[in-house]
């Protein structure tokens, strides 16, 4: 289950579940499900208009880039011995992950990227076998950065924008 999977670091964590041969589920706003579909989630819930901790289904992994997730949901749904991965956690889930590890089999993690040699070299190799790729919303130059971070802000972008030094404005 990615929550918030159709943003920078969601798109990616769809297709490295999907390449190591997940079932994935995908969380996010209603116009970014044809592309999470087509990057390999086998479901999708619109936030806009379904909660995915109410559904009744649960999970082995949970990755969630959203900070005002429920973490008392989240872990209702987490399968015993299931992982908790947060992108961007609060104090509280930070504290209370300490209780969960004790007296649970479920883990939280939250570890911010390392970008270790040799976690890179595996990302190198996934794209290089076209496992994963960049899912670019659009491309604007320096002096477009002001409308750039106006992209970001609406609901219809979907994947990363990027500011290049070298490129004129592309969707
Ligand atoms: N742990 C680390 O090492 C690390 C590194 C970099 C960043 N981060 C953090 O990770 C978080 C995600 O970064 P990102 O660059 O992927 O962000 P992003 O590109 O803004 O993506 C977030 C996605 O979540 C969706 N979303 C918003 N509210 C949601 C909700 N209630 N339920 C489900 N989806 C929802 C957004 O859709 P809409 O816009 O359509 O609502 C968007 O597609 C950020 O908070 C960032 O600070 C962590």
């Amino acid at each position: 289950m990615v929550n918030g999977a159709g943003g920078s670091i969601g798109t990616f964590g769809v297709q490295i579940a999907k390449a190591m041969g997940a079932e994935v589920t995908a969380v996010d706003s209603t116009n970014k499900e044809k592309m999470l579909r087509l990057i390999g989630a086998d479901y999708f819930f619109d936030y806009t208009k379904e909660d995915f901790t109410k559904s009744g289904q649960t999970y082995d992994v949970i990755f969630s880039m959203v900070a005002k997730s429920s973490y008392s949901e989240c872990m209702k749904v987490l399968k015993p011995q299931g992982r908790y991965l947060l992108a961007n956690p609060r104090m509280s889930d930070m504290l209370r992950s300490v209780m969960t590890s004790k007296f649970t089999d479920k883990e939280v993690i939250f570890v911010f990227a390392g970008e270790t040699e040799e976690e890179l070299l595996t990302l190198k190799e996934m794209i290089e076998a076209g496992k994963i790729k960049s899912i670019v919303d659009t491309i604007y130059s320096f002096e477009q950065a002001a409308e750039a971070h106006r992209r970001v802000e609406t609901e219809q972008r979907s994947g990363a924008v990027v500011i290049s030094a070298g490129h004129n404005s592309k969707t």
